[in-house]
């Protein structure tokens, strides 16, 4: 245990030192780390591969530079810009947080005053405060977990172990740099302690793991299984008039809300058919469905097309500019299907 708390934060700054990634939110050694970019990448690298994190990120920053200027910008606007990166109550929290920081004249410095934020849950205030501002908290992300668990050969599955894992994870953060370990960690987690076939000869804390010295790392963390998702089903209708198609905007609380959508009826337990159809018009399905993958449940959308007189309430889009709309992934794809097979 002593070993442990005195032995692995230094090997792995060292490595980081040497190893770590060169990412476009990170700080040059010697810069100092700039707020904004580093909350903008933990907010995004939530629920997001670093993969697909990185275009998109450049893509942000190059937009709105500065908190000042995502607050400036319009909601719909922000929105769009989110789309396909899912979970999008992050791009309205954002937005609300990006006003509050610039009407506060800056981002606050602590964990604490970070978590009041809207959207600061406890990860991204702990990442902030420690990337951003040295201070000493304890980030838990999932890497965190996976190289934590093993460190520890931590029998107990998540999520029922996270209180464990967050208290042995408080032992191994040094006082100092506490933002390049909690990094360090998510580097090695990204690159040598993966999910699968662990690397374990390239690990800088080997000597440390209790789980290498089991001779079987990739059992851990060992997992509850997760219950099957239930399947709903709905119908996602494409209106199409002069060369546009109707859209909605879905309200703005729940799921995907505040997105520009293909209007679409109930979501049921058994396919809705053309219930809630807007407009009147002689509607036709099309012989094939669309799948998503939401949290709780996945969901398979019917697709129906219809022409419509150009008066129904929403907002008509040009089809050919329909990329720009910044629909969310499951009607994207949709649209596609539509498109190609109205
Ligand atoms: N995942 C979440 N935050 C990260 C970071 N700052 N660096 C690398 N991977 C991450």
């Amino acid at each position: 245990m002593d070993a442990k708390r005195s032995s692995v934060a230094p090997a792995l700054l060292d490595w980081y030192d040497r190893h770590r990634r060169d990412l476009p939110w990170r700080a040059k050694p010697g810069e100092m780390p700039d707020p904004y970019r580093v909350w903008v990448s933990e907010v995004m690298l939530q629920q997001t591969t670093v993969a697909t994190v990185r275009p998109r990120f450049t893509a942000w920053v190059a937009r709105w530079p500065d908190v000042g200027a995502l607050a400036a910008a319009q909601e719909a606007e922000v929105m769009a810009a989110w789309a396909g990166l899912g979970y999008y109550a992050r791009a309205r929290n954002m937005h609300a947080a990006a006003k509050a920081v610039a009407a506060a004249g800056g981002f606050p410095r602590t964990e604490a005053e970070l978590r009041m934020l809207p959207g600061l849950g406890a990860y991204t205030a702990a990442a902030v405060a420690a990337i951003a501002f040295d201070e000493r908290t304890v980030v838990v992300d999932a890497n965190v977990e996976r190289v934590v668990s093993r460190l520890h050969a931590v029998a107990t599955p998540l999520p029922r172990s996270r209180p464990a894992i967050r208290i042995a994870a408080d032992m191994l953060t040094p006082d100092m740099r506490a933002g390049d370990f909690a990094q360090a960690v998510m580097d090695l987690g990204a690159t040598v302690c993966t999910p699968k076939r662990p690397r374990c000869l390239l690990c800088p804390v080997r000597g440390w793991c209790d789980a290498y010295a089991t001779g079987e790392p990739g059992r851990y963390p060992v997992k509850q299984p997760r219950a099957e998702r239930p399947r709903r089903h709905g119908t996602a209708f494409w209106l199409e008039h002069g060369g546009r198609v109707l859209l909605h905007r879905r309200p703005p609380r729940g799921l995907l809300g505040g997105m520009l959508a293909l209007p679409t009826g109930p979501w049921a337990q058994e396919p809705p058919g053309f219930a809630n159809a807007p407009g009147a018009t002689g509607w036709r399905m099309l012989p094939n469905t669309v799948e998503h993958g939401f949290t709780h449940f996945r969901l398979r959308l019917a697709l129906a097309v219809g022409s419509g007189a150009g008066h129904e309430e929403g907002e008509w889009w040009p089809i050919a500019a329909l990329d720009g709309a910044g629909l969310p992934t499951v009607f994207r794809r949709a649209a596609e299907a539509l498109r190609s097979g109205r």
